[in-house]
């Protein structure tokens, strides 16, 4: 199974009765493992949480905290393209180079990367002074 399979697979069961837009996303470990995730929706607007934060949920509970790769699944006329918050997530846990492949479920595929999608990224070593 593809990444974007995966993706795919979560896509379906994203909890979206507010926007009717449902997002899959999946994560690919360091250590090979797949980890997905789905937006979930939530009465309270503001409180609802996207697919990518619920991947990145899982692979933190997974005990893993490094990022090899992303797919992001959206039913959207061009590849979705991931949320300002969820873009510094993915930073916090993936390398720039990071591939980040997005896709709509109607086959369009768009591949970037997590450094092209969050350039000058706020990180720790602003935090440090030598
Ligand atoms: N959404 C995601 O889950 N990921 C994205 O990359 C873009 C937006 C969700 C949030 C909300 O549930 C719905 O899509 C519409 O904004």
């Amino acid at each position: 199974m593809t990444l974007i399979d995966a993706a795919r697979d979560v896509w379906a069961r994203a909890y979206a009765p507010y926007s009717n837009f449902k997002v899959g996303a999946a994560i690919r470990g360091k250590n090979g493992e797949v980890f997905k995730g789905c937006n979930v929706e939530n009465v309270a607007y503001p409180e609802g949480t996207c697919a990518e934060a619920g991947a990145i949920a899982a692979m933190v509970a997974g005990g893993v905290t490094e990022i090899a790769e992303v797919a992001v699944i959206a039913d959207s006329p061009i590849p979705v393209s991931p949320c300002g918050g969820c873009r510094q997530k993915l930073a916090e846990f993936g390398k720039p180079d990071v591939k980040v492949t997005l896709a709509t479920t109607d086959g369009i595929v768009l591949e970037t990367t997590i450094g092209a999608l969050l350039p000058g990224a706020f990180t720790e070593d602003y935090m440090t002074r030598t």
